[in-house]
């Protein structure tokens, strides 16, 4: 028997609803692309950056007790869906990863703040490391709507690791790079993104530390008086996903900023790595 879940409100916008597997696509290395039904209220609402806390329990138990988050990669009017990039990591993303459609999910959000796309600016330089693609895809889809210039970089392990360029919608320029050289640059994507930081008027990123430990470098090389502005998502653990742990606590020049609730997306200048 399916379990009807109160429509509890968290933070902000925020709510707990059941949702269906609607489709399930091979898209990048190991990772699936997973699209699964929402409330018009969430999706009308929903801002590039923005993550969801899916429930990742096998049936019939509490294990995995907490929750998995999850950015959204796109958002979609009709039917009123989201799409999902999951790749398998540990216990909770493997049994995500192996949904079909129809299966029901218990999600949790939107949750977190939002990039931002300053008023003036025309020329967004995006840069990814592997699955850290998904909320820069969504931010992509928004900056071209808009009739803004994109160039998105992409760095993965070998070219099996690399977005689809068909997953990109209108005139992007996508750059890769590989690990293994397999496909573009042989090497970091951050070794690309110093040949675009002057022509960009906002840089966003998504990825793993370390990618960030490196921009750090090439930002500092490259930017006049710390601009342009780099925004990134910072993917910490998260237990509750609204700010009563402390679990995913990022450390800025602010203090310990808990990245549920006031992140993930920060501000690159504000963060200490
Ligand atoms: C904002 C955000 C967006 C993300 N977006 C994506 C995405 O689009 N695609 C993608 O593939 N991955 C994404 N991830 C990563 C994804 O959430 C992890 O891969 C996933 O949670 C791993 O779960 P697991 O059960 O497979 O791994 P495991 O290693 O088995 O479990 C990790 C989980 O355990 C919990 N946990 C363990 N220790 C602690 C602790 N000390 N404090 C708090 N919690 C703890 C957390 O819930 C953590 O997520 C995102 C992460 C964040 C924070
Ligand atoms: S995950 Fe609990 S405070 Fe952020």
């Amino acid at each position: 028997m399916r379990r009807q879940l109160a429509q509890v409100e968290t933070t902000g916008t925020s709510r707990e609803f059941e949702s269906q597997v609607l489709a399930v696509d091979h898209t990048m290395g190991d990772a699936i692309l997973l699209t699964v039904s929402a409330p018009t209220t969430v999706v009308q609402r929903l801002n590039s950056g923005q993550f969801f806390n899916v429930s990742c329990r096998f049936p019939g138990s509490f294990d995995p007790l907490l929750r998995r988050p999850y950015s959204v990669y796109r958002a979609h009017q009709q039917p009123s869906s989201l799409t999902f990039l999951v790749r398998p990591f540990g216990r909770g993303s493997a049994w995500l990863a192996g949904r079909t459609p129809g299966e029901r999910l218990e999600i949790l959000g939107p949750l977190g703040n939002s990039f931002v796309i300053p008023p003036r600016a025309q020329r967004l330089l995006m840069l990814a490391g592997g699955v850290g693609v998904a909320p820069l895809v969504m931010l992509s889809d928004v900056a071209v709507a808009r009739g803004l210039d994109v160039v998105f970089v992409m760095g993965a392990a070998d070219a099996a690791g690399l977005l689809p360029a068909s997953e990109l919608r209108g005139p992007v320029e996508y750059v890769v790079a590989t690990d293994d050289g397999s496909r573009g640059h042989h090497g970091l994507a951050t070794e690309i993104v110093g040949d675009y930081v002057h022509w960009a008027d906002q840089i966003y990123a998504c990825g793993p530390e370390p990618m960030y430990r490196t921009l750090r470098t090439v930002a500092d090389t490259h930017r006049i008086n710390k601009k342009p502005g780099v925004q990134i998502s910072v993917e910490r653990g998260m237990a509750c996903g609204f700010g009563a742990c402390l679990g995913c606590v990022v450390e800025t020049r602010r203090g310990m900023i808990a990245s549920c609730v006031d992140g993930p997306v920060f501000d690159f200048d504000e963060v200490v790595f």
